[in-house]
């Protein structure tokens, strides 16, 4: 098939708005918008800003009313506690109801923001939805983050309402909530009028008197309820969603009804090349974005069957799970992290355990999150024999900026390259002066504002946050904060960050955040937390402190201690355990530290002395720590 890609792309380029209103005819609407587009508001402009609509609705009540009512809405599998459960479109309609009206009795209503911090378990769905349903906002927080994270987030969003379970459950260990959630309500200054509480059988808890209700002594008590979705302006936030920015205080990402769903619609059949009623999976957690767009809203707008996957791609039984899930569910598209590939070829190299499991009807495996390494996407070519295609987007944008659309017919792989961007996307590459620069040339990747449908339009309460995150530095573009380049056939490769984010095993963090952390050790007089490369997780942090040794224990010690402090105050996501006592950290003469000089000793790529170095004998130092740790191999 060859592929309808540019001609898709340019209808895009010669109408915009054309395009986005023909888009958003796939969606239901209380009130159709008259116009794609109003500059007026903000920067970005507001999609669809006459419409009034409701997620929730399209997510579940359309696909009722059409017949789809008996068709699998979720199928939830855990090989973690052995436990499946298959909920039709009309099931979830029931519990979303009820779970609506038990929330509109405590008081949450329209533009209330409810946090969610849950596992990955159906009710956290549930949750969603419902919030969706009566215009509430949710902010979903992945379990893998400590109190304090939770604290920040509740404190930020000013949450009426929590929604949590009494634990999640990793491989080998019991993660119990409550006490973390406990502890981050106290830390939080804001208070939440409501928590409840879903108690899970693996380890049940305490409920707080007067303050935690049980999920599903609510569910039963409004079992059979109806609830009407109420009407919100497609402009309206649908959610928040936390991610990592430069610093500890992570930046609240806002999503709106109309435009998310509209390009959310649209990725499913031309970017995913799926039907409505197939089974799509993105094996991801809901507390990320790709959970967001593709476990939830993505999948249930197109009417298709999502997967909710407790589990792990290795240990959970085997490397062999995700061909288990692949085949007894009937999955046609699979989306996940190259971490995840790297995990499994790492147990199964030869992708021997895949005979086992009839993989007949699987179509495709996407790949995001971070870099795709073309060795990875190779392998899995071969032993899975479907295409692997690699695509870029971020929390911020909710959808793709560049990839290879296969409902439009695939475009050739070029191994490295994300492919091109999407429709809605006017991609560039820009110097640091803001000009731009020649095809191959790295530079900043930036987007032509005003950015598609479904992307942000401002951060939770942190407008100048956002301008200056995202706007201020090439005025008429939004940063991506990725490097990169196009080539001359227009493929885009990304190659690094901009800035201080990390990526860890497919998860996104701030170096800027752990070292905020570790400065808090009494002992630590100065740090520096870089990214290093993992042949596994793609990068994991390493820390470099400076300690005052006043109080006469050993650097061991205090290394651990240091440890210990970034995963209660992170979380155990972080996957921070790497730590070295320094004398000095590298410096230029103004004082910044050459985090960037550090990375490349670490990673035993070519590096220069930096003319501004203050001290080139402090770099030796770091090398030879480095090596001493078997990180750097010295002469490299
Ligand atoms: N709740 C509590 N703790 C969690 C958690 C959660 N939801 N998710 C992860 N953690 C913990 C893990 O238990 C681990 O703790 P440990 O230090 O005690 O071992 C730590 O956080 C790091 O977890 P993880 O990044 O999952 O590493 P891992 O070594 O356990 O597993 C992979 C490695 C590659 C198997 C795993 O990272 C993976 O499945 N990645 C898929 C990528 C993905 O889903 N990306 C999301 C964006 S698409
Ligand atoms: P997140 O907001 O967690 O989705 O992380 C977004 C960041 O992950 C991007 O800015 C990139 O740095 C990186 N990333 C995501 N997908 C890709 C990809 N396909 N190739 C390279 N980097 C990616």
């Amino acid at each position: 098939m060859t592929s309808r890609y540019s001609e898709v792309y340019a209808s895009w380029q010669n109408n915009p708005e054309g395009f986005w209103m023909e888009q958003a005819e796939s969606i239901d609407w209380f009130t159709k918008p008259t116009t794609a587009f109003d500059p007026d508001q903000g920067v970005y402009g507001g999609w669809y800003p006459d419409g009034i609509t409701n997620t929730c609705h399209n997510c579940l009540d359309r696909h009722v009313a059409a017949g789809r009512g008996e068709q699998a809405a979720l199928i939830y599998d855990s090989p973690i506690i052995g436990a499946k459960r298959t909920i039709s479109y009309a099931a979830m309609l029931a519990e979303v109801e009820a779970f609506a009206g038990a929330m509109s009795d405590k008081g949450v209503g329209k533009g209330d923001r409810v946090v969610i911090y849950m596992p990955m378990v159906p009710e956290a769905i549930v949750a969603m939805l419902a919030c969706a349903r009566i215009g509430a906002i949710h902010s979903v927080v992945f379990g893998g983050f400590a109190a304090h994270e939770l604290a920040t987030r509740i404190e930020d969003s000013h949450a009426k309402l929590i929604v949590s379970a009494s634990c999640g459950i990793e491989p080998g260990r019991i993660v119990a909530y409550k006490p973390l959630l406990d502890s981050a309500i106290e830390q939080s200054r804001h208070k939440p009028d409501a928590t409840i509480i879903l108690q899970r059988d693996e380890h049940r808890c305490e409920l707080t008197p007067g303050r935690d209700e049980d999920y599903a002594a609510l569910m039963e008590a409004n079992a059979g309820r109806k609830i009407a979705c109420t009407p919100v302006l497609a402009t309206d936030p649908l959610y928040i969603l936390y991610t990592s920015g430069t610093t500890g205080q992570p930046k609240g990402v806002v999503r709106d009804n109309g435009g998310h769903m509209a390009a959310l619609y649209w990725s499913m059949h031309a970017i995913y090349g799926l039907k409505p009623g197939e089974v799509f999976w993105a094996a991801s957690d809901i507390g990320w974005v790709v959970g967001h767009s593709y476990i939830v809203y993505g999948p249930l707008l197109h009417g298709n069957t999502t997967i909710v996957f407790e589990g792990k791609p290795v240990g959970t039984p085997d490397a062999g799970t995700f061909w288990r899930v692949i085949s007894e569910h009937k999955v046609a598209v699979l989306f996940t992290a190259p971490t995840a590939f790297r995990a499994i070829r790492k147990e199964d190299p030869q992708g021997s355990l895949i005979g086992q499991y009839d993989l007949s009807g699987y179509r495709a495996l996407f790949l995001a999150g971070e870099r795709a390494d073309p060795d990875t996407i190779q392998w899995a070519e071969k032993v899975l024999n479907v295409p692997v295609i690699d695509h870029w987007w971020q929390t911020e944008t909710g959808w793709t900026i560049a990839g290879n659309p296969m409902g439009l017919g695939l475009l050739p792989v070029k191994y490295g390259s994300p492919a091109v961007a999407m429709p809605g996307y006017d991609v560039q590459v820009l110097d640091d002066a803001g000009h731009p620069v020649p095809a191959g040339t790295l530079g900043n990747i930036v987007v032509k504002l005003p950015l598609p449908p479904g992307c942000l339009p401002t951060l939770w309460n942190a407008e100048k946050r956002f301008q200056d995150a995202y706007l201020a530095e090439f005025p008429g573009y939004y940063k991506t904060a990725d490097a990169g380049f196009i080539d001359d056939d227009g493929y885009l490769f990304i190659m690094a960050r901009t800035d201080d984010i990390i990526n860890v095993a497919g998860h996104r963090l701030s170096t800027g955040g752990m070292e905020e952390a570790v400065s808090g050790h009494p002992d630590v007089v100065e740090c520096a937390v870089i990214g290093i490369a993992d042949a596994m997780k793609g990068q994991i942090p390493a820390g470099f402190i400076v300690i005052n040794n006043g109080h006469g224990r050993s650097d061991e010690d205090v290394e651990k201690e240091v440890v210990k402090l970034v995963r209660d105050q992170i979380g155990p996501v972080a996957a921070f355990k790497t730590v070295m006592v320094v004398k000095r950290l590298p410096k230029t003469r103004s004082g910044k530290i050459l985090r960037a000089t550090m990375q490349k000793i670490a990673d035993g790529q070519d590096w220069k002395m930096p003319a501004t170095i203050d001290d080139p004998g402090v770099l030796d130092e770091i090398l030879e720590v480095l090596t001493k740790r078997g990180i750097a191999k010295k002469g490299d």
